[in-house]
C-alpha cells in the first residue's frame, strides 16, 4: 500500500510513520515544512520525505494523490492560542488548503482519512460525545476560539457530501486530547502557545508558575498517542471496507481528569524524577483568567468525554495506557529532549 501523509512531521504524522515503518511493508510519501521529528524513519527506503508547504507545492501534492492509495491530510493549526490570535490563518490552512487536497482525492477517486477533532462537539452537554447523535454546539461569532472547530466541522460536512454525491471513499477521525512524545515543539511551549501538557512540563522545567485558566476545573480525557495510533492503523487497513463513510472518536474516557489535577499529577511526577528529586524549588500552581491568558475571544469547553463504542464495536479497539503512564512517558520524553538540546540557557529556571 502507498500512503500520502501531508504534515508528516507533526505529532500524529511522525508517530504514524514510525509505526508503519516498524510493522508493515507499506510505502509512505510525506511532506512537511521540516523533518526534525522524523529521524527514526528518514533512512528507510520505504519512506520518501520532501520538504514543502501545502499552500505552495500543489503539483507535487496532486501527483502523489494520484500515485497513492490512501491520503492523510494532517496539516492543521491546532493550538487554542492560535485560534484567538490568528483565526484567518487557522481557516486558511485547516479549511481552505485542505479542501484542495480533498478535491484531488475526489478527482482521482482516492481514499481519504481526514483528521476531524474532538473540538467539533464544542460545548455539547451530552455526558459522552457520540459521533452519530451528539449536537455540535459552538459559541457566538466574536468568540474566535470556535473558528478551528467550525473549520473542521465544515470540512467534515463537505467530505460527507462528497461521499454522498460523488462516492468519495472516506473516514473521519476525532482524536481526543492525544498526548505523548513530540506533542508540541519546545519552542512553542517556551512562547506559551502549546497545548496544556507540554505547557505545564515547560513551566515545571523553568520553575515558572503553572497557570490554571479559570480555576482549572475543566476536564479532558488524555489519550496516549500509541493507543491512538493502534486505532488509526486499523482504520488505514480498513478490513472489509468497514471504515468507509464512518466517523470515529479516538479517545480514552477512563483517563478523564481536570486541568488542576493534571497540574498536580505532573508536578508529582516531576518531583519524583531522578534528575529533579532534589531541586531546591518547584513551580507554584496559580490561578489566572482566560482573558489574561488567552484574550477576550476565548471560550472554554468544560468537559469533553468521548463515546468510543463505535471504535470498540467496529474495530475491536480499546485504549490501554493509564493516565499516569501516559503522563510519565510524555514527561520523561520532554525532559530527555531538553537535556539533549544541551542549550540549557533556553530553559533556565527564572526564579530558582
Ligand atoms: C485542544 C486543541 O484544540 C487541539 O489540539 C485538539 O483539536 C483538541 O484539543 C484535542 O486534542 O482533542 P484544548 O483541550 O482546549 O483543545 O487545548 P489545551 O491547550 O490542551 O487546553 C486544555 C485545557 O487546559 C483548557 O481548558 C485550557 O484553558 C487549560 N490550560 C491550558 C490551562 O489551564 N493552563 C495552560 O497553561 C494551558
Amino acid at each position: 500500500m502507498k500512503i500520502l501523509i501531508l504534515g508528516v512531521n507533526g505529532f500524529i504524522g511522525n508517530s504514524l510513520v514510525k509505526r508503519i515503518m516498524d510493522t508493515t511493508d507499506w510505502e509512505v510519501y510525506g511532506m512537511d515544512l521540516s523533518c526534525h521529528k522524523l529521524s527514526h524513519s528518514l533512512a528507510n527506503p520505504r519512506f520518501k520525505y520532501i520538504e514543502g508547504d501545502i499552500s505552495i507545492n500543489k503539483e507535487w501534492i496532486e501527483y502523489h494523490v494520484k500515485k497513492c492509495d490512501v491520503v492523510l491530510p494532517l496539516v492543521a493549526i491546532a493550538t487554542p492560542k492560535a485560534y484567538v490570535e490568528r483565526p484567518l490563518e487557522v481557516f486558511g490552512i485547516d479549511f481552505e488548503e485542505n479542501l484542495k487536497v480533498i478535491r484531488y482525492c475526489v478527482k482521482y477517486r482516492k481514499r481519504v482519512i481526514f483528521p476531524s477533532t474532538s473540538e467539533v462537539y464544542g460545548m455539547c452537554t451530552d455526558p459522552e460525545f457520540d459521533e452519530e447523535k451528539s449536537q455540535l454546539v459552538l459559541g457566538p461569532i466574536h468568540k474566535q476560539r470556535w473558528i478551528y472547530s467550525c473549520s473542521k466541522q465544515l470540512m467534515d460536512r463537505v467530505i460527507w457530501a462528497y461521499g454522498a454525491q460523488q462516492k468519495l471513499q472516506f473516514t473521519l477521525i476525532r482524536p481526543f486530547n492525544w498526548i505523548g512524545p513530540k506533542l508540541d515543539d519546545i519552542d512553542s511551549a517556551l512562547e506559551g502557545s502549546s497545548r496544556v501538557v507540554t505547557q505545564f512540563i515547560i513551566n515545571l522545567v523553568k520553575r515558572e508558575p503553572i497557570n490554571l485558566v479559570d480555576g482549572g476545573s475543566q476536564k479532558r480525557c488524555f489519550t496516549y498517542v500509541e493507543d491512538g495510533i493502534d486505532c488509526l492503523m486499523e482504520i488505514i487497513k480498513n478490513s472489509d471496507n468497514r471504515c468507509d463513510g464512518q466517523i470515529f472518536n479516538i479517545g480514552a474516557p477512563a483517563n478523564e481528569c481536570s486541568v488542576k489535577e493534571l497540574a498536580e499529577r505532573l508536578l508529582g511526577l516531576f518531583q519524583a524524577h531522578p534528575d529533579h528529586a532534589h531541586d531546591p524549588v518547584y513551580s507554584d500552581i496559580i490561578g489566572t483568567s482566560h482573558q489574561d491568558y488567552y484574550g477576550k475571544d476565548y471560550e472554554d469547553i468544560l468537559y469533553r468525554r468521548p463515546s468510543i463504542q463505535k471504535a470498540r464495536d467496529i474495530l475491536g479497539w480499546e485504549p490501554r495506557t493509564s493516565l499516569d503512564d501516559a503522563l510519565k512517558y510524555t514527561l520523561d520524553f520532554f525532559l530527555e529532549e531538553i537535556k539533549a538540546m544541551g542549550d540549557d540557557a533556553k530553559v533556565q529556571p527564572r526564579c530558582a
